[in-house]
């Protein structure tokens, strides 16, 4: 099914009277996201401000799990299809329908704190799927299958002994974080990844091994970039509200307990303006940081315009042609 403006609409616990409400409201919702990150809650208690988050934060977060899945081993991704999904600060349900839709064929938990999310949610849910959504504030359910437990932009909004008191509560398999670009959150992540990795979760996304993270230490903050094409409903009102949701910035790392992968060596950590002759990335080999160059006179036009919209995220594999004062010289292999 097609999670649309139009397939959700009749589901919102706000009706708008017009397209020009819905992006007033896009736009308060916004201004409190990024201006007043200390009343960031606020948004929860307003059926209105609930419903925009849902018409457009919902519908343009849904499309960031398919893509994040492309970075991760299909194996594992093929074994969190049989688990049971715990979606986390679940909102309106934004990954619980973007799991549903990608096949998740477990039992769906959604965590959600504001009653009128939860609200929200199960309006959406059963409006679509004609069934029930366990639903509660807290996590309260006994079940021996399989977890995958999904923190989706709601991570960054809790105490990081929260969070932690989730995850021994749960006790899930797998955990996935997709989570703003920042580099608030990416503090928050780095003592998050230290406590898994004490906890025996092994890290799958994004480093190439478990080791200490380079930008522990540096001004710089691991992120990545998904660049998404929304529905034409959604690309309108993003649009009238000046708001871009094709080029998103996202902060992904994955976990498990049980499933291990040799993770790819080389990852893209910050693409550098390319120049007439070269592009130049900043890459996280075997997690230490590295400014590759790679020439364009070693590729064909078709090849260099494909690597033209590589985006931080994507795995790499080179070769080493010259290590210079500054930079590594790569072709790839
Ligand atoms: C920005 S929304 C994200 C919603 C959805 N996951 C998404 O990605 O679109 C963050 C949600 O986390 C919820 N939340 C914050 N702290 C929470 C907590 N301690 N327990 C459960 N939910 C929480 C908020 O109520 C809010 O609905």
């Amino acid at each position: 099914m097609e999670i649309s403006l139009s397939a959700i609409s009749p589901y919102l616990i706000y009706r708008f009277k017009s397209e020009h409400e819905l992006v007033e409201a896009v736009l308060e919702l916004s201004e409190k996201f990024t201006k007043n990150r200390e009343r960031i809650t606020d948004y929860l208690q307003d059926p209105k401000l609930i419903s925009a988050y849902t018409a457009f934060y919902l519908l343009t977060n849904v499309p960031k799990l398919s893509e994040v899945l492309k970075w991760l081993p299909p194996l594992w991704v093929h074994e969190l299809k049989e688990c049971d999904f715990v979606d986390l600060g679940a909102g309106p349900g934004t990954f619980s329908l973007a799991w549903k839709e990608l096949g998740g064929k477990g039992t769906f938990y959604q965590v959600e704190s504001s009653n009128l999310m939860r609200e929200q949610g199960r309006k959406i849910w059963e409006g679509l799927y004609q069934n029930p959504i366990q639903q509660s504030s807290h996590w309260e359910w006994k079940t021996d299958k399989p977890k995958f437990l999904l923190f989706g932009h709601s991570a960054n909004e809790m105490e990081l002994s929260k969070i932690i008191h989730y995850v021994q509560d749960i006790n899930p398999d797998h955990i996935l974080f997709i989570e703003p670009g920042t580099r608030d959150f990416f503090q928050k992540m780095l003592s998050l990844r230290a406590h898994l990795l004490k906890e025996n979760y092994h890290i799958l996304f994004p480093c190439p091994n478990p080791t200490i993270c380079p930008m522990e230490r540096s001004e710089d903050w691991c992120h990545q970039f998904i660049s998404l094409k929304q529905d034409h409903e959604v690309e309108r009102i993003s649009q009238m509200a000046k708001k871009d949701r094709k080029l998103l910035p996202l902060t992904v790392f994955a976990f498990s307990k049980t499933f291990k992968s040799q993770n790819p060596s080389e990852r893209l950590v910050r693409v550098f303006p390319e120049t007439k002759f070269s592009h130049e990335w900043l890459v996280c080999h075997g997690n230490k940081l590295e400014h590759y160059q790679l020439m364009k006179r070693d590729l064909s036009k078709e090849e260099s315009k494909k690597l033209s919209s590589l985006l931080s995220g994507k795995a790499l594999v080179t070769e080493v042609i010259k290590k210079l004062d500054h930079v590594t010289r790569v072709k790839l292999k």
